[in-house]
């Protein structure tokens, strides 16, 4: 019964449509990506509404009572949360039957906070661990710090999402979260593939993705991780840390630009001003607040839990 409902097929056809990267050939100056139409856009909402949702407290989410975002996304079955205020991002797993299918989604961190975490912005890469991600080539570099955040909550990640599997007709798993928590999206999404039968297909959807790793884990995205990272306007944090450092993002950027159009940027990295590295050259000329949202309409972690 996968892939079925109007939802989850229209999900899967806005994927291939953002991995065809078929651009208009155009001598204009100005070089002009294509946009998602309003229906495109309408099927990342839940996903943001899931993100926005992974800012609330685990006792909350467990039991799908955690407000606006919660209600959003009626029906949704939670299986497994957890986290701290501290040391571990809160993150939840369940079931959407709507979509058919089981969603994973991470807290952030809001902009006050990464500016505070990352003042010396001192960004240290190393190989992910052997245990968690076996037979990874060794040229494959993340910075240790979100390597340390994942391992902090993966093996019970993926004991909720075999749990969920296991419960219901689906091969379908989408990952998602905001900021920080796009991060731990991201890294899930090279790590459960490790650990889950190859039958089973996993989309990541990351807001204000900042970058993850090197060059060679940017490729490693592109062949084998379903991305989907939607940059806000002027929003500073995707550019960091820097491309200097060795640090590199996969593809599959989404753009949101001053008049809320979604523009498919097409590579890892493109430079024009319509994607995020031409929209904010420099870091300290970009708008904190943009990091928040709103991603159509919705701002991240806003919501009465
Ligand atoms: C962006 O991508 C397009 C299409 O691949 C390419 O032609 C263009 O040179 C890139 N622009 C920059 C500034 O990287």
């Amino acid at each position: 019964m996968f892939l079925s409902g109007l939802l989850a097929s229209s999900l899967f056809s806005t994927w291939l449509t953002l991995s065809a990267h078929s651009l208009p050939s155009s001598s204009a100056k100005r070089q002009t990506f294509p946009t998602l139409t309003q229906s495109q856009i309408s099927v990342f909402r839940p996903f943001t509404l899931f993100a926005s949702a992974a800012y609330c407290n685990p006792s909350v989410t467990r039991t799908w009572t955690c407000g606006a975002n919660c209600d959003a996304n009626p029906g949704f079955q939670p299986i497994a949360s957890g986290g701290n205020d501290g040391t571990i991002q809160f993150w939840y797993v369940g079931f959407d039957p709507t979509l058919n299918t089981v969603i994973v989604a991470h807290q952030g961190t809001d902009s006050k906070n990464l500016i505070a975490d990352w003042s010396d912005l001192d960004f240290p890469m190393e190989h992910l661990d052997e245990t968690l991600f076996p037979g990874l080539p060794s040229s494959i570099q993340v910075h240790t710090g979100f390597a340390d955040a994942h391992a902090r909550t993966a093996t019970q990640i993926l004991s909720a999402v075999q749990t969920v599997l296991s419960q219901h007709n689906t091969q379908q798993v989408v990952i998602t979260g905001h900021s920080l928590g796009a991060v731990l999206s991201l890294l899930d999404a090279v790590y459960l593939p490790l650990h889950l039968p190859s039958t089973v297909s996993i989309r990541t959807v990351g807001y204000g993705l900042p970058r993850v790793g090197n060059k060679d884990f940017a490729n490693y995205v592109d062949a084998h991780v379903s991305l989907t990272h939607i940059t806000n306007k002027h929003d500073p944090f995707p550019v960091l840390p820097f491309q200097f450092l060795g640090f590199r993002h996969p593809s599959g950027e989404v753009h949101i630009d001053q008049n809320n159009n979604w523009v498919q940027c097409p590579g890892q990295e493109n430079g024009s001003t319509e994607c995020i590295d031409g929209a904010v050259p420099e870091f300290y000329d970009g708008t904190a607040e943009d990091h928040e949202g709103p991603y159509d309409g919705i701002i991240m972690g806003l919501g009465e839990c």
